[in-house]
């Protein structure tokens, strides 16, 4: 380990190991401000601008850098993929790990945390972004840290459409580019894209994401923010999207039938779930990623059978239709 990674080291140490929210939070600020010396993008206001792809938005540098600082999002992202390289290592045995990292932003957050329990000579980082600023941030931070050795190589892409090269064998593929619910952002596309092409016992993080429709009510809703371990009482209408290495939709639209009488369960909200790796999951609440995203009120739906569809593309998200519509 060179310096800078010998200081880093008990901050990444936290990252991965502690129970306490305000220590890894206290612990996220302090590595911001060392990644954003390095890089010389901070998570400020944001000034620069989001890249709109065909596959949907690609959120700014700055914005990108602000998702450092969302504790157990990072926390739990940064541990799955600890736990997948473990198991990759007994896997691929011998073998060095080659890492792509399908929208590393301008920190590499997800992956700098590994640099001090995994050698560059056991694994390496390929750096993709849509953003050119990004990029150039990313190397700059690495360079500063002593850590240009973990690169393998950085690629200006777009990973919904890029194609990997044959002769590379790529272990892991990371990709955090999306939004509450899978809107706006081009997670689905770039899953999509990619898990095809990674090779037998490859993992992609996040390991699997599900989004499913619920009634809820608000006051009980509200209740939960300040009962800790309260679960408030929902109902379930279905699963609307699950997506992961394991299993790729073909987006054929799912059916939903709203109760006549909701009665308290006035909202009707999308849940989103991300598992990051093993035991490693995002649930309600924690991040911004999995806050419940309302889409009406029960009022406007009741005794309504809904048909579901996922829609990608420049603007990516849920349709909802009668389901009559579909006949
Ligand atoms: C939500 S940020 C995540 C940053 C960092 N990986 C993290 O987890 O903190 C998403 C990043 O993905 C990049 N991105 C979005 N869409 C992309 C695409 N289609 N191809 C390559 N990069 C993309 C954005 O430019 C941005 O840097």
């Amino acid at each position: 380990m060179n310096d800078a990674q010998k200081q880093l080291k008990p901050l990444f140490d936290i990252i991965l190991n502690s129970d306490s929210p305000g220590e890894i939070r206290q612990t996220l600020h302090t590595l911001h401000d060392v990644y954003s010396a390095c890089s010389g993008v901070s998570a400020g206001n944001i000034t620069d601008k989001d890249i709109f792809t065909p596959g949907g938005q690609a959120i700014s540098p700055i914005k990108a850098a602000h998702c450092l600082l969302e504790i157990q999002r990072t926390a739990k992202l940064v541990r799955g993929i600890n736990q997948a390289l473990l198991e990759l290592k007994e896997r691929f045995k011998g073998e060095k790990l080659n890492i792509l990292y399908a929208g590393c932003g301008p920190y590499a957050t997800l992956l700098t945390p590994l640099t001090c329990y995994f050698s560059a000579e056991e694994v390496s980082f390929i750096m993709m972004d849509i953003s050119e600023d990004a990029l150039a941030a990313v190397d700059r931070m690495y360079t500063s840290l002593g850590l240009s050795p973990y690169i393998k190589r950085i690629t200006l892409a777009d990973a919904c459409t890029h194609i990997l090269p044959e002769n590379e064998r790529i272990h892991m593929a990371v990709s955090e580019t999306m939004n509450t619910a899978l809107y706006k952002e081009p997670q689905v596309m770039i899953m999509k894209n990619l898990i095809p092409q990674l090779p037998e016992g490859a993992v992609f993080i996040p390991q699997e994401i599900s989004v499913s429709m619920q009634l809820t009510d608000p006051a009980l809703e509200l209740a939960s923010y300040s009962v800790a371990g309260m679960v408030p009482e929902r109902i379930w209408l279905g699963e609307l999207y699950r997506i992961g290495r394991d299993h790729l939709p073909d987006d054929s639209p799912v059916h939903i039938e709203i109760p006549e009488e909701p009665g308290q369960f006035r909202q009707v909200n999308l849940f989103t779930e991300i598992r990051a790796y093993g035991t490693e999951v995002l649930t309600t609440n924690e991040c911004s990623l999995t806050m419940p995203k309302r889409i009406g009120y029960s009022e406007d739906y009741k005794g309504k059978k809904l048909s579901v569809s996922y829609i990608s593309g420049t603007n990516p998200r849920f349709e909802f239709t009668p389901a009559e519509a579909d006949a």
